[in-house]
Order: structure tokens, then sequence, then C-alpha cells
């Protein structure tokens, strides 16, 4: 099925409790290809919980991908229709997790626990392709831990139960999101489908991403922890990509964006929603001058007001 993007895309990847919709939209702002929910649980949606909050998008980055978790065939084929059907437009590509390590999902065989049943993974692969109108990617990991790393047979039968896309992230679930990305096993897999091979892990600036480029030869790269305070790394990355020059944003224009993230943030969760901004702050300023006292004083701001007047006295070279 045709995926909803063109030439070698740049792409944010999922991050639960940091790539909500606010954040998603900047990053599309500044350059990135094609932005990813956080995980969504089906079955949380299939109850009608909270997790239908999970499914907004902004125009911005419209069309997006949704990504879905969870290990019933039938549930998650249901709720992927379900977005096909009420997401039309919005939604351009449903992408199944099979890669979390956290215990709470791995507990329930969701996540990167479908690694270690293959055939089951594979029921459930069969049946969102087959419920979902639009195409369907699969991310995954290398494997559950070193002595089973079966990531080339599992990319393997994703694109035969119907996936459009892989994305490997090159760690075992065992590594979590520690040691280096194994960049080898994504060009095995690259060298081994038919269909895209997305390239994830340790990308945190242009450098890194044309080494990964090179190194795999993948169809395109998902940028998590190096997208965090710092959506210049997609205009920096297309640029570099282009082969065109690009001038680094100076630290005025980093924390003006940090300042829209939190008036976004507030405006789509409410004034509360100001303290999510904290764990963010932390990484907008990260190499700045004065970062660890600021960062402590940030986590004090109570509402929106505060924390932007405290950036703005950061900025001018104020003392915390
Ligand atoms: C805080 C955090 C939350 C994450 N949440 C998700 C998630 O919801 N779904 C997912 O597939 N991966 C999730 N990941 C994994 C990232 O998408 C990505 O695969 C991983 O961080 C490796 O890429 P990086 O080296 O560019 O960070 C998360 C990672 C982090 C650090």
């Amino acid at each position: 099925m045709k995926l909803p993007f063109d030439g070698f895309p740049i792409m944010l990847a999922p991050m639960a409790g940091f790539t909500d919709m606010t954040y998603r939209a900047l990053c599309r702002e500044q350059g990135c290809d094609f932005t990813f929910s956080e995980m969504v649980s089906a079955k949380g949606l299939s109850f009608g919980g909270k997790s239908a909050e999970l499914l907004e998008t902004s125009p911005v980055e419209r069309p997006c991908g949704i990504q879905l978790f969870g290990r019933e065939p039938s549930i998650m084929a249901d709720m992927a229709k379900r977005i096909c059907d009420e997401y039309h437009g919005d939604v351009a590509l449903i992408d199944i997790n099979m890669g979390c390590p956290a215990p709470k999902i791995t507990g329930n065989g969701e996540g990167s626990a479908l690694m270690k049943e293959p055939l089951h993974a594979a029921k459930v692969i069969e049946s969102v392709s087959k419920a979902s109108s639009l195409p369907v990617s699969v991310k995954f990991r290398k494997g559950w831990d070193k002595t089973s790393e079966n990531y080339l047979d599992f990319a393997k039968m994703a694109e035969q139960s119907g996936a459009s896309m892989v994305t490997l992230h090159g760690r075992t679930r065992e590594q979590m999101y520690s040691g280096t990305a194994d960049w080898d096993a994504i060009a095995t897999v690259k060298a081994a489908l038919s269909i895209p091979v997305i390239g994830n892990g340790d990308v945190t600036d242009a450098k890194s991403a044309l080494a990964l480029k090179a190194h795999t030869n993948c169809d395109g790269i998902m940028i998590g922890r190096g997208a965090l305070g710092n959506p210049h790394i997609f205009p920096e990355i297309k640029a570099a990509i282009a082969g065109m020059p690009f001038t680094p944003p100076t630290e005025q224009e980093r924390m003006a964006i940090a300042i829209r993230h939190i008036e976004g943030i507030v405006a789509h969760k409410g004034p509360r929603s100001v303290v999510e901004m904290r764990k963010h702050i932390a990484y907008y300023v990260r190499g700045m001058r004065g970062a660890s006292a600021f960062r402590a004083a940030a986590t004090r701001a109570s509402t929106a007001e505060e924390m932007v007047g405290m950036i703005r006295r950061f900025v001018e070279g104020g003392e915390f």
C-alpha cells in the first residue's frame, strides 16, 4: 500500500509522555516529514477511556501515524479499523508497537514481548493489515535479549504478514536504551526486505543521520531522544541530506520554540499541564551555560507565565 511520504523521510519517533500533539506540530513546522502518536493501547481504546485523547492530531501534522499496542489480534484489528474510519484524512498510517521494553507493557505480553512469540505477532500484523484501509507498519527491536536476536526473521514475517514498512530500533529489549544501537542489524534487514525499512537508534545530529543512512542504506530515519528539546534537528538533517548548508539556531531561537511549546501545551491540555513542560525544558537547555541551575529553578514554576518569564530571564543571562 502506498505510504504517505516520498523521498527519504526524516520522522519523529513515537515517545510516550513526550511526543504529544503540540510537540509533533512544532517538529513538523521545522521540517520533520512524518510524526507518530504516542503509543495507544488498543484495549484502552476499546473500553472507551482516555486513550482516545491520544488520537487527537493538529492540522499542521496531518496526516500522521497512530501507533497502537496490544496483543489480541481482534481488538487490534477493530481499533485499527475504527481509526481508519473515524480519523480518515487526519491519519495516514497505523503503526504497531512491537518494541516497547517497559515491564508494565511486556508483562502483558505486549510491545517487545511479542518478539518472543513471532507466530502470534504474525497474527496481530495480519489481522490489523486486513482490517486497515491505511498502510500498516511495525516497529520492533533486535530481539528480546542477546540470546534471541530474531530481528531478521521477524522483519520477514512482518512483510509477509502485510506490513508496508518496518522500523528497526537496533537494540534488544534487554538493553532498554543502554549501549549503542546496532546499525548492522538495520543494514541486514534493509538488504532482505522489499518494503521500506526505517532506521532508528542514536541519531542525534546531521553527522549521525548521514552515517546511519550510509551504513544501512535505509529508506528513512526515525529520531527519538535526539529530537527532545531540539525540533531544529529536522532542518539540520534535511539540509545535510540535500547537501545544503545549515545555520544552527541561536539560544534565543531555541528558547523561542520552548516558549511556543509551553503556550501550545497549556492551550491544548489546560494551565495545570505546565508541569509537563518541566521535563521538556530540561532538554531545551541542554548544553547551555547555567542549564543545571535553570533546570532546578524551572521545576518550581507552577504557571505558564512564570515559566515563560524564567526562560526570558535565562536567555538574557539572568542568574538562577
Ligand atoms: C521517553 C521515551 C518514550 C518512548 N515511547 C515510545 C512509544 O510510545 N512507542 C515506541 O514505539 N517507542 C517509544 N520509544 C522508543 C523510541 O521511539 C525510539 O525507538 C528509541 O528512543 C530509539 O531511538 P533514539 O535513539 O533516536 O532515541 C520511547 C523512547 C523514549 C526515550
